[in-house]
């Protein structure tokens, strides 16, 4: 007979299901979504195994997790603040020595102190569609349970610094092959109660992880395996605390033989980590990125739509990578293009890039077919008349979209969304042509679409919830780290951008050089500094748009103008702030450069003069900050956590600084004031002058939040009156 018993308490989070089968104690952890070890469960998890020492028909414990997740590690939110309830090294040591054999059941996902959990069990059985790893690099911490010293003896140092640096998910077929689960089921908890069964004469024989010292002892003395790990962090954590954190606990796991010795030094390095500001900053990201989805106005329980099927307008570098992630995402996709050539390019684009992946060993060749046959294409608009959302994405033209509208709203059946990929053009004037604005929306890519994470969704003004509630829905399907925006000139993102390279433009006029610039800024940590990204981008695109306003360019604008008058365009013509050999991306200096940055600077009346890289870090940074601060202070978006959301997935920050508006808040608001008024002193601009919000804020001591009530908003940039618009 089933019986459940809840060992929790009412004051703590989670809980512990406790159940005997056939002489076996279940136990199950409860603490929906995804089961973290709050204090309830350590407390449950502690109290239950006491529970199952204590009873003698008892013969041994299988752990498990309701729901979808086995543990999804410890709770994150308890970082930075008292914890309660008993530690978790207790409940790691009472379930590691338990009386009687344990098996973790590893029911779904098993990540951090829930992979520690299931190392300090006897077993792991896992199910199919399980998954492991220990990703707590990603929160600028290290696995602080145990795991750095028991992975590495499990499946060696070098495959468990790959899996704790990456922080990689690993599926249970990969898990068992690695020798991190014992065997693969269907029904994990059956399965372990049958394990127990057969096993429960084994006594005190039941093999602990921390025994194994076997590949502890064949990999001292190699150095490799540490060099290896710290060339891995520094190519892909550059600038991060906790991956040389990582490394000194595995480099105690070889060389030291007492396990508790190993135990205490992760427990020291681990306390470095928690104590670090870019722990803070890091899980401020994981925490921004899924408060970003909710919209503060849209009900939780509005309608979503079922998208069965998507269809792209374009072939294009843009509409083939959007197309891509339908596709990943088992979404068949339908894509339109005008030309025949263009599209015949795209399409081949496209399998070129899942050959690619096939090539490097990311996709089978199996999955590759799979995938792409979900992608399809013709030359008739009718051919999305059947799809559930239709996303545009052609070249920046406002009478161009105007049409491709007009003809969606007429071929795309009753109901179906219509999005547009613009990346500063109004939403709402592109809704006005159909007769379904409420389903008209921005979903702004980000370029390549299939890789870049950010998703920038734009609201018109008769966006219907239930338009917006389906795309972040979707957007989470399609593995986005989506952000709504207003609809505003430049959105979040593009306008931040548009001060931050003006800025470094101005101090290319003053006296600094590109590659200074750049360094400073990578220095800082961002992954690309603004003259290389403009070369990238191409300078050509601002200069034929000014060309075509008619209007005089921006002092900003004068050196890249010229530039191009030059022919030197960027990356795509192998001249540009750099220069580029044939076939390479990488930049080289432009000493021939120099002559044109002195001879415009003179001409617009300014001095050359030596500037410090913290003048050019604060100057470029600042001005993200400031205006980051407008766009939250008019509504454009709906908390400072969204914008570095923005900034780190679509732009480059480092995630480690947590974003301009999380960078803002760690140095201080009154800090951040100080530095912009002297900025405005000795530039005399106006891009310093210390946003109203900021001013505010720093004043009653609080920090950048959420965006004011609506009635407290500062006046929305429109379209027309915008510089911004203007320059994109
Ligand atoms: N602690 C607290 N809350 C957590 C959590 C955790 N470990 N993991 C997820 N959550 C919360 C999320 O914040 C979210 O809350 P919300 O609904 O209020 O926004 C909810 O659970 C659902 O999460 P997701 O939206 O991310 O759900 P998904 O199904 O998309 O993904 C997941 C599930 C893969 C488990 C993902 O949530 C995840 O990666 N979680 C973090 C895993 C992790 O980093 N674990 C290590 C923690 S640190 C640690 O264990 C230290 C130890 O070594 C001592």
């Amino acid at each position: 007979m089933l019986f459940y018993k809840y060992l929790g308490r009412n004051a703590l989070k989670g809980t512990v299901l406790y159940e005997v089968k056939d002489e076996v104690a279940i136990l199950t952890v409860d603490n929906p979504p995804v089961n973290p070890l709050s204090d309830g469960v350590r407390t449950g998890l502690h109290e239950s195994l006491v529970k199952a020492e204590e009873d003698d028909t008892v013969k041994g414990v299988v752990l498990t997790g309701n729901g979808r997740a086995f543990i999804a590690g410890a709770d994150i939110s308890e970082f930075g603040g008292n914890v309660e309830g008993i530690p978790l090294n207790e409940v790691f040591n009472k379930l590691e020595f338990c009386k009687k054999p344990v098996v973790a059941a590893i029911n779904g996902v098993a990540l951090g102190g829930g992979l520690e959990t299931a190392l300090c069990c006897n077993y792991r059985i896992a199910s199919k569609t399980a998954f492991v790893g220990l990703p707590e690099v990603n929160l600028g911490l290290l696995p602080g349970g145990g795991g750095t010293q028991r992975l590495p003896r499990l499946i060696g140092p070098g495959e468990a610094l790959k899996m704790m640096l990456s922080g990689s998910h690993v599926p249970s077929k990969k898990a068992l092959e690695m020798g991190i689960v014992d065997k693969i089921s269907d029904d994990v908890v059956a399965e372990s109660i049958d394990f127990i069964k057969e096993m429960a004469g084994n006594n005190d024989n039941h093999p602990r992880v921390r025994d194994k010292n076997e590949k502890m002892l064949e990999a001292r003395g190699d150095e490799n395996v540490l060099l290896d790990a710290q060339a891995m962090a520094a190519k892909a954590r550059k600038g991060q605390f906790a991956p040389g954190q990582i490394i000194k606990c595995v480099e105690a796991a070889i060389n030291i033989d007492d396990f508790d010795e190993g135990i205490k030094k992760e427990g020291e390095y681990f306390m470095e980590c928690l104590l670090h500001p870019q722990r803070e900053a890091m899980i401020h990201i994981f925490f921004g990125e899924r408060a970003a989805s909710k919209i503060s106005d849209v009900p939780k329980d509005t309608k979503i739509k079922d998208i069965k099927k998507a269809g792209i307008i374009g072939s294009g570098t843009m509409g083939g990578g959007i197309a891509m992630c339908f596709a990943n995402a088992g979404i068949p996709v339908h894509i339109i293009d005008q030309d025949e050539e263009n599209l015949k390019r795209g399409v081949s684009v496209i399998e070129k890039n899942y050959d690619f992946m096939v090539n490097k060993g990311r996709l089978t060749a199996e999955q590759k077919d799979g995938v792409f046959s979900l992608v399809t294409s013709s030359l008739d608009y009718k051919d999305v008349s059947d799809c559930d959302i239709v996303i545009e994405a052609v070249y920046e033209n406002l009478e161009l979209k105007h049409e491709i509208f007009k003809s969606l709203d007429e071929h795309v059946k009753e109901g179906a969304i219509l999005a547009s990929n613009t990346s500063g053009l109004d939403i709402d004037s592109i809704a006005s042509v159909t007769k379904r604005p409420e389903m008209v929306v921005g979903t702004h890519f980000f370029s390549p679409a299939n890789i870049m994470r950010l998703l920038e969704v734009v609201r018109g003004e008769a966006t219907s919830d239930e338009t917006l509630a389906t795309i972040m829905a979707i957007g989470k399907k399609l593995k986005k780290a989506a952000v709504v925006s207003l609809n505003a000139p430049g959105f979040i993102g593009n306008r931040m951008l548009f001060g931050y390279t003006a800025q470094a433009n101005m101090l290319l006029l003053e006296g600094a050089l590109p590659h200074q610039i750049d360094q400073a800024l990578e220095s800082f940590g961002l992954n690309m500094g603004p003259f290389r990204m403009m070369d990238l981008v191409g300078l050509d695109l601002g200069w034929r748009a000014r060309k075509l306003s008619g209007k005089e360019s921006p002092l900003h604008a004068k050196i890249g103008d010229e530039l191009c008058e030059q022919d030197r365009y960027g990356q795509k013509n192998g001249a540009g702030y750099y220069n580029y050999s044939e076939g390479s991306r990488a930049p080289n200096p432009a000493p021939e450069n120099e002559e044109t940055y002195e001879r415009i600077s003179e001409e617009n009346g300014f001095t050359r003069r030596e500037i410090s890289d913290e003048e050019i870090v604060d100057r470029c940074i600042l001005a993200l900050i400031n205006e980051g601060a407008d766009i939250l202070s008019e509504g454009v978006s709906q908390r400072a956590a969204d914008i570095d959301v923005v900034y780190i997935n679509g732009y480059g920050f480092p995630i480690w600084r947590g974003g301009p508006m999380h960078h803002a808040n760690a140095m201080g608001l009154d800090v951040v004031i100080e530095k912009l008024e002297k900025y405005k002193e000795i530039t005399g601009s106006d891009v310093y002058k210390p946003s109203e919000m900021l001013v505010k804020l720093a004043k009653n001591g609080e920090k950048l939040g959420e965006a004011p009530e609506k009635d407290n908003r500062k006046e929305k940039l429109g379209f027309e009156m915008s510089s911004v618009a203007n320059n994109f």
